[in-house]
């Protein structure tokens, strides 16, 4: 695995085994069952110009659940890049101050631009439409512990990815992440003019997998083992666009109706969060809430682990975890 985590291409079959290994080993500390110090002294530089809850946090307590400490920064205000600072300065500086750095910036390609000019490891926690790895990585674990716990094999799978799947980082990672597995089923369904960029199709083809587009969720979809829907990222259309999807329809949202009517009884629903509750909103429906196949609290439980596992590699500790162990 490279120094940084900008983005899924840099990942094997076998690195994504060894961070599940990884992070299934972290859970003891993650649900604070035992306890680790093994970052101790070490500091997170922890920088987000775009809205985050999920990943800042979860990045924040993966670190802390380790031993170490972190700085944040949150929005472009409280930092000197509204004095009009550059990414390189900017990451020449943070790297004297920090172990390491999470970087969360609107604009694709801004992440790995900064990671460039820094010798500490950079994890890219979302770069604009781009790519959002360690979110891959977490859905991935999410996938292999619910398929386990379900007694299903993930070899030939189908998935079905919805949504905004041309503006959806998550989404572009994860499906590059799949294409990476035992040839899978890939159904994907968005709104006309959110499709996935064709050039991800072409790569998931060409690895063997079926890949199909449907127009709508207004069909059988009963041999579907996981819907993953994703938010229409409205914050990334430009006006004209807003106005035309202003009246996008219901054909797109997944609810209990959806799921009753049209999928198994063990189908999985996932979505990397947030779910937008806006009024007019078509993403996932809160009418699913407290339903077992509503996975999307237990897939963000799965990003304490699989973060520490990230830092845990990438900061080269994991084999003195085990040593470092204590009760709580
Ligand atoms: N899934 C995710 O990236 O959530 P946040 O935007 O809250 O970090």
């Amino acid at each position: 695995m490279p120094a940084h985590l900008l983005s899924v291409d840099s990942l094997c079959r076998d690195d994504v085994d060894h961070l599940i290994r990884i992070a299934e080993r972290m859970e003891p500390i993650a649900q604070r069952r035992k306890v680790t110090r093994v970052l101790e002294g070490a500091v997170l530089g922890n920088l987000f110009f775009e809205a985050s809850t999920r990943t800042r946090i979860s990045f924040n307590a993966a670190f802390c659940r380790l031993g170490g400490s972190v700085c944040d920064t949150t929005g472009f205000t409280f930092s000197s890049m509204a004095k009009g600072e550059s990414l390189y300065d900017t990451s020449r500086v943070m790297g004297g101050y920090v172990d390491a750095i999470v970087m969360r910036h609107p604009e694709q390609g801004s992440v790995a631009e900064f990671a460039e000019a820094t010798q500490v490891p950079v994890i890219n926690g979302g770069d604009g439409p781009g790519e959002h790895p360690s979110q891959a990585l977490l859905d991935v674990y999410t996938i292999t512990k619910e398929f386990a716990r379900l007694g299903k094999p993930l070899a030939g799978a189908h998935l079905l990815l919805t949504g905004d799947l041309k503006y959806g980082r998550t989404v572009h990672s994860l499906i590059k992440l799949l294409s990476l597995y035992e040839p899978l089923r890939i159904t994907l369904v968005s709104p006309p003019g959110l499709e996935m960029p064709p050039h991800l199709v072409d790569l998931v083809a060409s690895r063997g997998h079926r890949i199909e587009t449907r127009p709508n969720l207004a069909e059988s979809f009963d041999d579907v083992d996981v819907i993953y829907a994703t938010r229409i990222q409205r914050e990334r259309f430009t006006a004209e666009m807003s106005e035309s999807f202003a009246e996008l329809t219901s054909d797109f949202v997944v609810d209990r109706d959806f799921l009753d009517r049209r999928c198994s009884p063990t189908t999985l629903v996932m979505h990397p969060l947030p779910r937008d509750s806006r009024p007019g909103a078509n993403d996932l429906s809160t009418d699913l809430n407290g339903d077992p196949r509503l996975a999307i609290f237990r897939q963000t439980d799965n990003g304490i682990p699989m973060r520490m596992a990230i830092f845990a590699h990438l900061l080269q500790v994991e084999d003195l975890i085990e040593k470092d162990l204590r009760d709580v």
